[in-house]
């Protein structure tokens, strides 16, 4: 049973036809900043990411650029590992679902499942788009196209081995009306009640191996090949068990999964119908956040608007990308971004305010010292505001409280003169107010909180440690600027 103080987080596991991109990026920054955030509030937590790498899609690119898929996933995934480390990730494991273990795993929930027959020879016809790697009911379709991926769909009927979907509807619209499978933001919850409340079919989980063999194979008929998404969904359960099996009894289920919308419908029919046919506990919360658009359009190479994440960390620096994208949308809301929007949050936000309160009171500390008293300006700190935030998974919003106390150490350096008064009881407010600041901003910003707690000699573990007054002993200097104009 697991014990309250575990968190245990997922991203979607991103496919590996083409690099890294921004949204994906944007999904395990969120997970990130959640994670850290639990981090502080002293529990033991799990971040989990990786890597969707089978199916018609990879085998096709594989082809068409003269690959082997294994070899051709590799290098995509090697690109994503390296793009999680200089975004500052702390996930716990990196999931590919090539791994030998996930792939005996996913083996051994399907060979259940068949023994149980929730799993049957039959046959499936439907449109399929490879972009979306997803059957579509003819009602998705725009001008016969799927209008995510502007593709016409296949219409395919074969052989297949179908899952009872439909076996598990009432169970599911009665966990999800009972929020015992909580889905959020509320709207999302709505919508997904009114799908399944339309009637679940019984769904294809394998392909014939003729037609995709870059699959794991089905345990009971050597022909077939696993459908992509019951691969993928068993990451969450096979990254676990990769960490040791104590871990899984220690974290399952996850807290929180996020995800954007375009993979909700699935993860709040199969995923769970699968899970309560192999007996396993269902995950507490499914997050779905916006979908973004780049500049007012759909992000695609064709229109040029491509902007990778590791051209941004490189140019602009992984805090203010990781500041940029969470405080830009509202978490849970479509949005749009835009690298001339960076800029302007970059020097309006984090040089102007953040960097300059930094750099103007340790620049006054360093000439005139502190004298320990009590903190008056903290009590501005609207804290039980952003823990509800937190809570809310408003990130955006927790985010801009915190920077609205900038704002309050901002004024209070200047009404006050410090420059002038070189009131070293007042710096003193202001330095162990930043004290505060950073530890806030930890989860969003990890690097420039840690480079501020290090200037200030003091360390980031817990929450906690916001109301324990800062060392007045500490030898604090004018440090490098922490984001310098652009
Ligand atoms: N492999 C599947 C997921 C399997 S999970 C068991 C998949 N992969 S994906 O690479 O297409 O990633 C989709 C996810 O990437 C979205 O759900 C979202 O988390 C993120 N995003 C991709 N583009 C995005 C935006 N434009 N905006 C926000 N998030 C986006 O689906």
């Amino acid at each position: 049973m697991k014990k309250n103080n575990n968190f245990y987080i997922t991203t979607p596991i991103y496919y590996t036809n083409a690099p890294i991109h921004l949204g994906g990026a944007y999904t395990t920054i969120a997970a990130d900043v959640l994670a850290r955030w639990h981090k502080l509030l002293g529990e033991n937590v799990f971040l989990l990411t990786g890597t969707d790498e089978h199916g018609q899609k990879i085998q096709e690119i594989a082809e068409q650029n003269n690959q082997k898929p294994k070899e051709f996933v590799d290098k995509i995934v090697a690109e994503f590992k390296e793009a999680f480390k200089m975004l500052n990730i702390s996930n716990n494991n990196f999931i590919r679902t090539t791994d030998k273990s996930h792939e005996e795993e996913v083996k051994k929930l399907l060979t259940k499942l068949y023994e149980k027959k929730l799993i049957y020879k039959g046959h499936y016809e439907s449109y399929y788009c490879v972009g979306c790697e997803q059957y579509l009911t003819k009602t998705d379709l725009i001008d016969g196209k799927c209008p995510l991926h502007n593709r016409v769909p296949e219409l395919k009927k074969e052989e297949a081995y179908l899952f009872k979907l439909s076996a598990f509807q009432d169970k599911l619209l009665n966990l999800i009306k009972t929020e015992k499978y909580e889905i959020l933001p509320k709207e999302r919850r709505k919508e997904i009640l009114t799908f399944i409340s339309g009637g679940l079919q019984d769904v294809s989980i394998s392909r014939l191996k003729e037609k995709i063999n870059w699959g794991i194979e089905l345990p009971f008929d050597k022909k077939h090949t696993v459908w992509v998404w019951p691969d993928a969904f068993w990451n969450y359960i096979s990254g676990l068990k990769q960490t040791g099996e104590s871990n899984f009894d220690k974290f399952w289920p996850p807290n929180v999964q996020l995800m954007a919308k375009d993979i909700i419908r699935v993860h709040a029919t199969i995923w769970p119908a699968l899970l309560l046919g192999a007996g396993y506990e269902l995950p507490k919360t499914l997050f779905v956040h916006g979908y973004f658009t780049i500049g007012g359009q759909k992000m695609s190479k064709s229109l040029g608007n491509v902007i990778s994440p590791i051209y941004l960390t490189k140019r602009y620096g992984v805090d203010s990308v990781r500041y940029y994208l969470i405080r830009n949308i509202s978490f849970g809301s479509d949005g749009d971004v835009s690298e001339n929007g960076l800029i302007e949050r970059y020097n309006n936000e984090l040089a102007n305010k953040l960097g300059n309160l930094v750099s103007r009171v340790t620049s006054l500390i360093e000439k005139n010292g502190i004298e320990k008293t009590e903190n008056k300006l903290l009590k501005k700190l609207k804290l039980k505001e952003i823990e509800k935030y937190f809570e809310n998974y408003e990130l955006d919003k927790a985010l801009s409280e915190i920077f609205a106390f900038v704002d309050v150490c901002n004024e209070y350096v200047q009404n006050n003169k410090l420059w002038e008064t070189k009131d070293k009881k007042a710096l003193y407010e202001v330095a162990d107010s930043i004290k505060a600041i950073a530890i806030l901003l930890w989860p969003f910003i990890p690097d420039t909180s840690e480079k501020i707690a290090k200037q200030f000699e003091f360390k980031i573990t817990s929450l906690k440690d916001i109301s324990k007054p800062l060392n007045e002993k500490v030898k604090i200097s004018k440090g490098e600027i922490l984001f310098k104009k652009i």
